[in-house]
Parts: structure tokens; sequence; C-alpha cells
């Protein structure tokens, strides 16, 4: 069945599945076979970056022909980095930082967005601009989850997405904490299989991913 999710909210990004994958993708050819992979191990919400030329035309691919996904875009860092997310179909936007350009950006585009925190002010601004669910990047070189465990006091209302060192073994123990909906990782999405069309064993840890108790 098709999702149609019209002006997806952050939230429902982060409640959809317990990880979302932060992809790299290189070749247009790889988007729709990984995607398909995901998406039937039980990952729909796609995290595809801007980091390489290839990632418009990649999420473009995916959003045509997977439509049992959901298309964001990664490493969204400028007002003009949005407008292309939107163009190339994505319903979601992730960036590893927050700048209240950017917060607005996303706000005229109705373009759901995790902002990516690693303090304190930086929470506040980010919930200035009404954001208050956010990505907490990178989450083990800036504190893990004892991080999370001290700003669940002062942010009580701020739900995070721990992304950056996350991995099978220790996201079990980001989302046991109540204030972390989702966690991110390129973990289910390993270059090599990505390199070798190892669709089977993409499909296998995005099982694996799903299945984490949170
Ligand atoms: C990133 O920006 O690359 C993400 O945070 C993914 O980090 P990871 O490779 O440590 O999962």
């Amino acid at each position: 069945m098709a999702v149609t999710l019209d002006r997806l909210s952050a939230l429902q990004v982060m409640q959809d599945a317990p990880v979302i994958p932060v992809i790299v993708l290189h070749d247009v050819a790889h988007a729709v076979p990984m995607a398909r992979a995901l998406v039937a191990g039980g990952i729909r919400m796609l995290e595809v970056t801007l980091r390489t030329p290839q990632a418009l035309a990649c999420m473009e691919a995916i959003a045509k022909a997977v439509p049992q996904a959901v298309v964001g875009a990664g490493t969204v860092r400028t007002a003009a980095d949005a407008q292309a997310a939107v163009n190339a179909g994505a319903q979601f936007a992730v960036s590893p930082g927050y700048t209240p350009a950017l917060g607005q950006a996303c706000r005229d585009h109705g373009l759901a967005l995790l902002p990516g925190v690693a303090t304190g002010s930086e929470i506040m601004l980010a919930q200035e601009g009404g954001y208050t669910e956010l990505k907490f990047f990178p989450a083990m070189q800036a504190g893990g989850p004892a991080m999370l465990k001290a700003w669940s006091g002062p942010f009580f209302d701020v739900r995070f997405c721990p992304t950056g060192g996350v991995t099978s073994e220790n996201a079990a123990e980001f989302l046991s904490l109540p204030n972390v909906l989702c966690v991110g990782g390129s973990w289910l999405v390993p270059a090599d299989a990505m390199a070798q069309g190892d669709w089977a064993r993409i499909e296998t840890l995005a099982r694996q991913a799903s299945q984490i108790k949170r």
C-alpha cells in the first residue's frame, strides 16, 4: 500500500520504526533495490544524505518506484538544500545542526525537519523555531545515553533521535530512554553490502533493526 502521509510530521517520522537508516548512495542504480530491501525488512522512513552528487536523483528514483517508502533528505544544511530535497520528492529532512534560516525554509515548505543538536543552547534555539523533535548528533561523541538522561530534566518536552556512533549493539540502550523515540544509523546500509548489491543482507539488517524494543 502506498504511503500517502500529507504533511508528515517529525513525530510521525520518529515513531514509525525504531531506526532511521542514514544512507549514502553513490550509484542511482542502487537506490530502488536498496529501498525495497529496507521496506521488506520493516523500515520505510529512509534518510538519503545529500553527500554525493547522485543523492537527489536517488531520492527521486525511490519516491517514484517505491511508494511504500517515505524518502527523506539527510545532511540538509541550507534553505537551498531544503528546496532541492522537496523538488526531489523528500517528505522529511534531517540536519546535522540547526539554523533559524533552515527552520524557516522547512516551515515554508511544510517539510518535517529533525534538526541536529548537541548542546542545551542549540536545543533552545530549535525550540524557539518551533522544533521539539530533535536529532542528537553526534550522539556517542557528544555524551551518549548519559547526556540524554541529563537533558530529560530541563528539556522534559523534547524527544530525540540519537544519531552518530549508534550501532546494533548500543541501539537498545538508547531506545530504552523515555526521551528517545528512535535512533539513526548507517549500520543498516553497509557500504560493502551496497557495492556488492547484497540486498538480502540489507533486508536482514533492517528486519533486525525494526524489531529492537523501545
Ligand atoms: C552520519 O551523519 O553519518 C550519521 O550520523 C551516521 O552515523 P553513523 O555512521 O555513526 O551511524
